[in-house]
């Protein structure tokens, strides 16, 4: 698993990749940006410092799942690394109940991302992620590099999901940053704008929030899970276009 954090007023953030018994990588990676002298740390250190700082820890057999346990068998049969929404699928877009042509009760997705702006605009967002199914042992994705899956700033928030290496190429997070601050561009504008021209043939999505308390996504393939809450009381949840 891998995590990612950022509080985007001070530009600070936390990572941490390749932990297996951390139940909560998310907090670590906050820990790594609040108690240690450092801004990532992986693997073997990443679970030295979970101990340090006395983190839930699980047994291994905790995260292996009846689910994951089906869907890796799959990717294996199949030779393949599976993504998050991948695959936009004529047989998809007639059975709108399935996700990378899975059941949506056999879809696991692997990421989830949260993005927030307080009342004084200062935005944050963090990432945190198994990563893909059937990947390589020592593979590190978007989800635990700054910039491509996860970045705050003053003027935004931004987390990705999907196709990590599509993410990682396109430096997809702070290039939503980017255009805000040198082009202008609004929030949504931003987003639709690096959708369309920042990925390449790869498969991916992302939500963001800007400092003016705006709300986006934008993703490029068949469906997203996403949802958003507001101060005022909006609650929507989405999934297809
Ligand atoms: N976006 C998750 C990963 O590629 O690891």
């Amino acid at each position: 698993m891998e995590a990612s954090i950022m509080d985007g007023t001070k530009r600070r953030c936390g990572v941490v990749s390749g932990v297996s018994t951390v139940k909560n990588p998310i907090s670590l990676a906050r820990l790594v940006m609040e108690k240690s002298p450092h801004s990532y740390l992986g693997f073997s250190g990443a679970e030295e410092f979970a101990r340090e700082q006395g983190v839930e820890i699980e047994e291994n057999e905790y995260f292996i799942t009846p689910d994951n346990v089906g869907m890796l068998k799959l990717a294996k049969e199949s030779n393949t690394i599976m993504f998050d929404y991948r695959i936009p699928t004529a047989e998809n877009e007639k059975s709108p109940l399935k996700m990378n042509g899975l059941p949506m009760s056999a879809y696991a997705p692997e990421t989830v991302g949260c993005v927030v702006v307080d009342s004084e605009g200062r935005c944050a967002a963090a990432t945190s992620t198994g990563g893909l199914m059937n990947k390589m042992s020592g593979r590190i994705g978007d989800s635990s590099i700054i910039g491509a899956g996860t970045y705050a700033c003053e003027v935004c928030g931004v987390s990705c999901t999907g196709e990590g290496e599509a993410i990682i190429r396109g430096t997809l997070a702070r290039e939503v940053a980017a255009v805000m601050e040198y082009k202008g561009f609004g929030l949504q504008e931003a987003v639709d704008f690096v959708i369309k021209h920042r990925l390449d043939e790869g498969q991916a999505g992302l939500i963001a929030v800007s400092s003016k308390g705006e709300v986006a996504y934008g993703y490029n393939c068949n469906g997203m899970f996403r949802g958003v809450a507001t101060q005022d009381g909006l609650k929507e949840v989405g999934i297809w276009k």
